[in-house]
């Protein structure tokens, strides 16, 4: 599996904007006995606080470079017993368990680009869900309409996300608007991470995503209709009403 994370992983944990979603998911998951699955989970920035929480995590993730680092990070907590990591598509793979929550933090869902990657993400958590069980999945909210998406978003020039000093010099990552599908409206942005020495590049990693937009109603309709039923939505991890804030996180099962 070609790994687009190849290069830029080792950059990912640098980034300051992170979404602060760590206490949302602790909250959301009360039971000390429960069993996470965690899909697209990266480096295990959220499995690893989860995991002082909850029974076990398991995280799945393509990326073999991600897997690494949270390998790492797992053993280097002392959390081997509790986290278990493993290099998987999350559109199609099948497990022997089941889990009592299954969540997939920070958008993961937006980087499935076609209709069959989603609908089989969609399919997988419906057999990987144990009876009662939970699912939640967070996109962003479109800032703008999907004609103003369209005619908008793509920009031919390079901004600069975020900077921070490292022990060697300077790590930028710079963001660059590259292209859009206007029919599926999935966006193509590139993030470019460059370490500098001085003035001098002295490394540079550029990561190509695809980002998927879904706006509010369209979000709980797909969810809606691979069966499930959405039983609580907000529009951020502080209480935000479902589409008013910067994100779209539902939550939902299998009826009962
Ligand atoms: C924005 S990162 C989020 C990582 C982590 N959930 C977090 O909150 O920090 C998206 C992750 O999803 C993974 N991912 C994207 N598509 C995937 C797929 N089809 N199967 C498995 N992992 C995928 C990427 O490799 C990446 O690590």
């Amino acid at each position: 599996m070609h790994d687009l994370r190849a290069e830029p992983a080792k950059f990912y944990d640098l980034g300051p904007h992170m979404p602060d979603d760590i206490p949302f998911y602790v909250e959301r998951i009360p039971i000390a006995a429960a069993r996470v699955l965690e899909l697209g989970c990266g480096t295990a920035r959220v499995s690893i606080p989860l995991a002082a929480h909850v029974a076990s995590v398991l995280g799945l993730d393509k990326s073999e470079a991600m897997v690494r680092i949270a390998r790492e990070k797992v053993s280097a907590a002392g959390l081997g017993d509790r986290v278990e990591l493993q290099v998987r598509d999350i559109s199609h793979f099948e497990l022997p368990e089941r889990f009592d929550y299954i969540i997939a933090p920070f958008r993961v869902i937006q980087n499935l680009e076609s209709d069959a990657e989603v609908e089989g993400l969609l399919r997988c958590i419906r057999a990987h869900l144990a009876p009662g069980g939970r699912c939640i999945l967070n996109v962003f909210r479109p800032n703008r309409d999907p004609d103003a998406m369209r005619d908008e978003w793509v920009s031919g020039e390079e901004h600069l996300a975020w900077e921070v000093q490292t022990p060697g010099g300077l790590v930028a990552c710079y963001d660059r608007r590259a292209r859009i599908d206007a029919e599926r409206l999935v966006l193509y942005p590139e993030l470019v991470y460059r370490r500098f020495e001085g003035d001098e590049v002295i490394e540079e990693a550029v990561l190509r995503i695809a980002m998927r937009c879904f706006y509010p109603d369209e979000f709980v309709a797909l969810v809606e209709s691979a069966g499930f039923r959405v039983f609580e939505k907000w529009g951020g991890y502080h209480g935000e009403p479902y589409g008013e804030g910067g994100e779209l996180v539902v939550e939902f099962g299998v009826e009962s």
